[in-house]
């Protein structure tokens, strides 16, 4: 049991319906999306007033879960892309699916935003090379590149941990379905909390959002409905010290 307004972040990835595993599977959209709700609603009063709100879907369902985030009064903050990098499946009658989306959601409009924690490299590398030295005249003054890189988007490009755990090309056995990766749980973190802070997650599969606070120097509350993935999460913590 968690107590109402003590989370400073919840990063939620839930099941998707895809029938990746038994516990993503349901028998309908309708029962998925009763259950989706009810977690949501169960969640909200966790959050602190100004508290950030992570969930990973489908765009599909993600479309539904945005609806029902902006019901309850949450503030919509970003959609973003997760660029997977992965190998593409074999669709043929529509474009392949190469992405899925995160929803970020926060309880008030004065929550932590740490840009300067996760900016990414430049894109033109010559001209910005250039912009060092000289600067790039803009609205008649001089910008200068930032030297730990631009802002970070809303298209994020992270190889999903089953294209990372390739040998040969081929996928090599995880323990679980859906292992989200480390680098992208940590921009998360980094971005939407500060040292000490509390995050919080329910659907913990391998331990990534634990392993990550942890790295960070966050304090986490994690959770699954299955004792064996709980076990593999508190292995894959024990290992990090
Ligand atoms: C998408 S996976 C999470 C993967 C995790 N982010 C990782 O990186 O390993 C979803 C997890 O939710 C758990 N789960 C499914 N239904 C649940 C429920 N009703 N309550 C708690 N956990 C549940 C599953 O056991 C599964 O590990």
């Amino acid at each position: 049991m968690v107590d109402d307004s003590i989370v400073d972040l919840a990063v939620i990835d839930p099941p998707y319906n895809l029938k990746k595993a038994e516990w993503d599977t349901f028998e309908s959209d309708a029962s998925f999306f009763d259950f989706t709700y009810s977690w949501i609603d169960s969640l909200i009063p966790k959050l602190k007033p100004n508290g950030s709100l992570y969930i990973f879907n489908t765009p599909y369902n993600c479309a539904f879960i945005l609806n029902h985030l902006d019901s309850r009064g949450l503030f919509f903050q970003n959609w973003i892309t997760w660029d997977k990098r992965d190998g593409m499946g074999g669709a043929r009658r529509r474009f392949s699916n190469g992405q899925e989306t995160i929803l970020f959601f926060t309880n008030g409009p004065c929550h932590t935003f740490n840009y300067d924690d996760v900016r990414v490299p430049y894109q033109s590398t010559q001209r910005i090379e250039h912009a060092k030295t000289k600067g790039i005249l803009k609205n008649g003054k001089r910008w200068f590149p930032n030297p730990n890189g631009r802002l970070c988007g809303e298209v994020w490009h992270f190889s999903s941990a089953r294209h990372k755990n390739k040998v040969n090309g081929k996928v090599k056995k995880m323990g679980h379905a859906t292992p989200k990766p480390l680098d992208l749980v940590e921009r998360i973190i980094k971005a939407s909390s500060n040292k000490g802070d509390l995050v919080l997650d329910c659907f913990v599969g391998t331990g990534t959002t634990a392993l990550a606070a942890k790295k960070l120097g966050r304090r986490f509350i994690c959770s699954d409905s299955s004792a064996d993935y709980v076990m593999l999460a508190r292995g894959r913590l024990a290992e990090y010290s």
